[in-house]
């Protein structure tokens, strides 16, 4: 049987967030901390009170997490948000930028999961909630190697979802649209006015409401049936 661990609900949970330094990232730290949740925040940054980690690296990856292990003790949630964008078509895009969004964006992820499955398997408890994006379903302009590394990032977490359900280990992703974060701050002014007027709703999202999808999906009952899905925070502008 696959029923949860009741009493581990009762007690606050120990949650890791890569990239919680920062937009969507440090959104869902602040949620979960806020309900009650004890939080490790893993990020490149290097602010205060972060652990320190470029999830691209291998050993980088290994000590943050073992550090992240002797704060919390375990690790029942991770939120894998870390993650960078740069743009350039295809024809003009240098093998070392393709490299680097994947290595982040997809590589980091894959390290990050790799960390925490055996341990959330062998106590029977455990959500990965990995951030992808609307660009995984619909592709972007100037965006092949995100919008790969992001779609990579959707089929890993149903590849996972796979091997780990039968251990009440879930994995899930979130594929947020636009959402205003410093991610996005580089796009010009011009093109995110066109793009809110296109979308239904006519504005991004807030960071804080990206929060309660991952929430959500960590949450008991609220979360127990989702099982390598993809949630749409997303303005209305991909509707699958
Ligand atoms: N903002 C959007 O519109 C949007 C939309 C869809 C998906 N996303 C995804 O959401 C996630 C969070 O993005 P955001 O918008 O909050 O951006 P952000 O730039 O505000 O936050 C990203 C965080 O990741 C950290 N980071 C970057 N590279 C790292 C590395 N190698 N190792 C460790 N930490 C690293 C940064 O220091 C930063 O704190 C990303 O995976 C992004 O692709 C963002």
């Amino acid at each position: 049987m696959n029923n949860p661990d009741a009493s581990r609900f009762a007690e606050s949970r120990a949650v890791v967030v890569t990239g919680g330094a920062s937009g969507i990232g440090k959104a869902i730290a602040d949620a979960f901390t806020a309900s009650g949740d004890r939080v490790a925040v893993l990020d490149r940054s290097g602010m205060a009170g972060t652990i320190a980690v470029d999830v691209s690296d291998e050993a980088s990856v290994r000590a943050a997490f073992a550090a992240a292990r002797s704060e919390l003790g375990t690790i029942d949630v991770l939120v894998n948000s870390a993650g960078l964008l740069t743009e350039s078509p295809l024809e003009d895009m240098t093998l070392a930028m393709w490299n680097e969004t994947i290595a982040v964006d997809l590589t980091g992820v894959f390290l990050c999961c790799r960390e925490v499955v055996g341990a959330m398997r062998q106590q029977r408890w455990g959500r990965i909630i990995n951030i992808a994006s609307q660009l995984a379903i619909k592709g972007g302009t100037g965006l092949s190697h995100y919008s790969a590394a992001k779609a990579g990032v959707v089929a890993l977490s149903k590849a996972l979802a796979l091997e780990t359900a039968a251990d009440n280990v879930l994995v899930n992703s979130i594929a947020p649209g636009p959402i205003e974060t410093p991610l996005v701050d580089g796009i010009s002014e011009e093109w995110k006015a066109a793009k809110r007027a296109g979308l239904p709703l006519l504005r991004f999202g807030l960071p804080a409401e990206v929060a309660p999808t991952a929430l959500l999906l960590a949450s008991d009952p609220g979360g127990n049936l989702y099982v390598g899905q993809t949630l749409g925070p997303n303005s209305g502008d991909v509707m699958p």
